[in-house]
């Protein structure tokens, strides 16, 4: 393994590296994350962004003034501690310190999140702070190693990566969740709703391609699996079928969770999830039609499990997602969704033309669709059609067409909602925890 050099050799430790430092004495600069006393002995506990580690200061080991000054600190406040590491199997980290010596920084006496409970528009308003917090921190943590995951598991396997722009003259997932943008000379421009109409054009120069950004959507409903900037990861390949982008789907989500059960076991048990759903997360996924997606939730509703009866042609709601998904071990692969439900640059199936070559990964556990994809259409003619169908401005998708004009091949991909995936692999019930700053219809700060 090769390490990186460090511009400048840290002058202090931090707590996830204790362990190499057992016996020896170590300067730690962090914030107090909270504080025990007994007569004569404080126990800080001091987080620093690695993790927290209690530390045991005895009121004859430091100066008269340097005891005042630590007894009174409150929560949040700034300090730097010296001390020597001691295992100990009973502290939370598996080490506690003996402190020598300690700086204190900042005194805060008015930290306003406290360890009592807080209401969630409060904590949402205090989120600049609220990140701060072992869960929250567990959470963003897992977000970390979900990208990290994704992108190397692309990297390896060929993948090149080509950003796509965000500012853009054509709607990709339909006119509804548009943002507009004042700006352009004359011309009218929406952030993007997802980087695939670009990744089909590096795919065709590179074969193997991915985008991962921001992505927009002006969603109108306030549910627990929408934001309104989100980040997406979309790959895109070319000679490709739906087959391919399942197996490719369901490999990526394979990944991830052994990657986070690998590398955030810690976050996993501070989070208190049942890691034995994320061990069920195996390809292969099972692969079900749309037309006996639809048979499930028919059974499902004379059992009285569902409350309406689902009709044919149209798209699954929240329950009905969950409905099918609950039918199965791990995610479940519904495909050839009615096209009238899908987007307009979808493939057809060549028997049944009423059906979309697309693919929507249902996530267990009430998750829903983490990833929606498919193979796309590759006519001139067809795509000419649909444009004016969906009364899209042809002119905006003249380069898009382009790409049907010289050298049209079968082609597909997907997007991923890092945010609902991460959702999912933590266990936790709305995606707004996921990541560090979000926005929603009624929410812009901080
Ligand atoms: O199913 P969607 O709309 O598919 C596309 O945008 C395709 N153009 C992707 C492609 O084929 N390259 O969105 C893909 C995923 C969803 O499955 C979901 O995980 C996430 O993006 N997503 C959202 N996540 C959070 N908030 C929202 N408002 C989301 N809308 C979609
Ligand atoms: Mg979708």
């Amino acid at each position: 393994m090769t390490t990186q050099p460090h511009a400048i050799a840290p002058d202090h430790t931090y707590i996830n590296q204790l362990s190499n430092h057992v016996g020896a004495e170590v300067v730690l600069k962090g914030w107090l994350y909270n504080m025990r006393s007994s007569g004569k002995i404080l126990f800080p506990q001091l987080r620093d962004g690695t993790g927290v580690v209690q530390c045991v200061v005895l009121k004859t080991a430091i100066s008269p003034e340097l005891w005042e000054s630590l007894k009174g600190l409150g929560q949040e406040s700034a300090l730097t501690i010296k001390g020597t590491v001691r295992e100990d199997s009973r502290a939370p980290g598996g080490f506690e310190i003996d402190v020598t010596d300690a700086e204190v920084l900042q005194q805060v006496h008015d930290y306003p999140i406290t360890p009592k409970e807080h209401g969630t528009e409060f904590l949402m308003d205090h989120r600049h702070l609220w990140l701060r917090s072992r869960r929250q921190h567990a959470v963003l943590k897992v977000r970390h190693t979900v990208v990290q995951a994704v992108r190397n598991f692309l990297d390896n396997d060929g993948f090149t990566l080509c950003d796509s722009p965000i500012f853009t003259p054509a709607a990709c997932e339909g006119t509804t969740t548009l943002f507009e943008v004042d700006y352009f000379d004359g011309e009218k421009a929406y952030l993007t709703q997802s980087g695939q109409l670009y990744n089909e054009a590096t795919a065709a120069a590179f074969g193997k391609v991915y985008c991962f950004g921001p992505t927009f959507r002006a969603e109108k409903s306030k549910t627990r699996r929408h934001l309104t900037e989100f980040w997406m990861v979309e790959p895109e390949m070319a000679y490709t079928r739906l087959e391919d982008v399942m197996s490719l789907a369901e490999r990526v989500l394979s990944y991830i969770a052994a990657q986070v059960l690998e590398k955030r076991s810690e976050e996993l048990k501070v989070l208190e999830r049942d890691t034995s759903k994320l061990e069920a997360i195996v390809a292969p996924f099972p692969r079900i039609h749309y037309d006996d997606a639809v048979k499930i939730l028919h059974e499902g509703f004379e059992k009285g499990a569902l409350e309406t009866k689902f009709e044919w042609g149209g798209d699954f709601g929240a329950p009905d997602e969950s409905y099918i998904s609950s039918q199965f071990d791990r995610p479940v692969m519904v495909h050839h969704y009615p096209a009238a439900v899908k987007a307009f640059y979808m493939a057809r199936d060549p028997e049944r033309p009423e059906l979309a070559l697309g693919v929507d990964v249902l996530a267990p556990e009430g998750y829903g669709e983490v990833i929606g994809g498919g193979e796309r259409a590759t006519s001139l003619e067809f795509l000419e059609e649909q444009i004016a169908l969906h009364q899209l401005p042809q002119e905006a998708f003249e380069w898009y067409l382009d790409l049907r004009r010289y050298g049209s091949i079968p082609h597909g991909g997907f997007g991923m909602g890092i945010e609902r995936c991460t959702a999912w692999m933590c266990g936790i019930e709305h995606i707004r925890e996921t990541i560090p700053f979000p926005r929603m219809i009624y929410r812009i700060r901080p």
